[in-house]
């Protein structure tokens, strides 16, 4: 049975848990943290969770932190029945919902008392961090928070937002938390669309037209392999003037790269989508 609340309800289930672990039985947890509107890429992150932990607790929270004025955070697409249902039907163990004021007792208007993190400057500063300046630090500041509310052993990260799960990593390490960061590869729709929860904003038409990011990054891996042509000329070839970015990174440190091993990364606005994907090249 799925158990569900927001802060008083969580502490009561892993006070349950701390019971179990005095009789030495495995109570390790695994978070995955979404905002909701969960689909198969989210499934696929909590299958690796109940693979590597006893628990898996899903946290479900639209964090205003990490969103500028001019976002959609007022409009982002929030189904709490819907996504309780998936997490019930996937064996989820508990459903952290909590309330804004639960975890944020400031006004957000009065952000400034609030202490945030301040993520890694050369991660950072470029691709998603480049355009949405409060994204990350909003992003770290809550994954943070739960990591210490759920006491979690084990965090799952999707690489479609690549960027985002390498500056987890780097707090993680950096703040010697206990949590293992682990990874999970993309989750595509049989067109090969990135699954994200925004793309329930697309409709038929815009769908298709969101194909170019997957197209684009598979025509780039071929030139860069197959043609062995650095990545400026395959810029050239290949960039569209909608894209946000397109651009070749390393893989750990994302310092810019012209051949492989590297990891492109793209961005685009399609009808007022914003949508990102990546692609490894070796
Ligand atoms: O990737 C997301 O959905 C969010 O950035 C996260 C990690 C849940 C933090 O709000």
């Amino acid at each position: 049975m799925l158990k569900t609340g927001s802060k008083k309800e969580l502490q009561a289930y892993l006070q349950e848990l701390a019971d179990c672990k005095k009789s030495r039985k495995d109570a390790s947890v695994g978070l995955v943290p979404t905002m909701g509107a969960l689909h198969d890429g989210h499934k696929a992150l909590i299958k690796k969770s109940q693979e590597l932990a006893k628990e898996t607790i899903v946290s479900l929270f639209v964090n205003p932190l990490q969103f500028s004025q001019e976002e959609d955070f007022t409009i982002y697409p929030r189904n709490f029945t819907a996504d309780f249902e998936f997490c019930q039907r996937l064996g989820v163990n508990f459903l952290f919902v909590p309330s804004i004021e639960d975890l944020y007792p400031v006004e957000l208007e009065k952000q400034d008392s609030l202490t945030k993190v301040q993520p890694d400057r050369q991660l950072a500063d470029c691709l998603c961090g480049k355009l949405r300046p409060r994204l990350f630090s909003g992003a770290l500041t809550i994954v943070l928070k739960l990591l210490n509310l759920t006491k979690s052993d084990f965090v799952f990260f999707g690489e479609k937002d690549y960027q985002q799960l390498l500056l987890v990593q780097k707090m993680i390490a950096d703040f010697e938390l206990k949590s293992k960061l682990i990874g999970v590869k993309t989750v595509r729709d049989s067109s090969g669309l990135a699954l994200s929860s925004r793309n329930s904003y697309l409709d038929f038409a815009t769908r298709e037209k969101a194909l170019l990011l997957f197209e684009t990054l598979q025509k780039s891996k071929k030139l860069a392999q197959e043609r062995k042509i650095a990545f400026s000329e395959i810029k050239q070839l290949l960039e569209q003037e909608n894209f946000e970015y397109f651009e070749a990174r390393d893989n750990l440190t994302l310092e810019l790269r012209q051949r492989p091993p590297f990891r492109i990364f793209i961005a685009a606005r399609i009808a007022q989508v914003r949508l990102i994907d990546n692609i490894l090249v070796e």
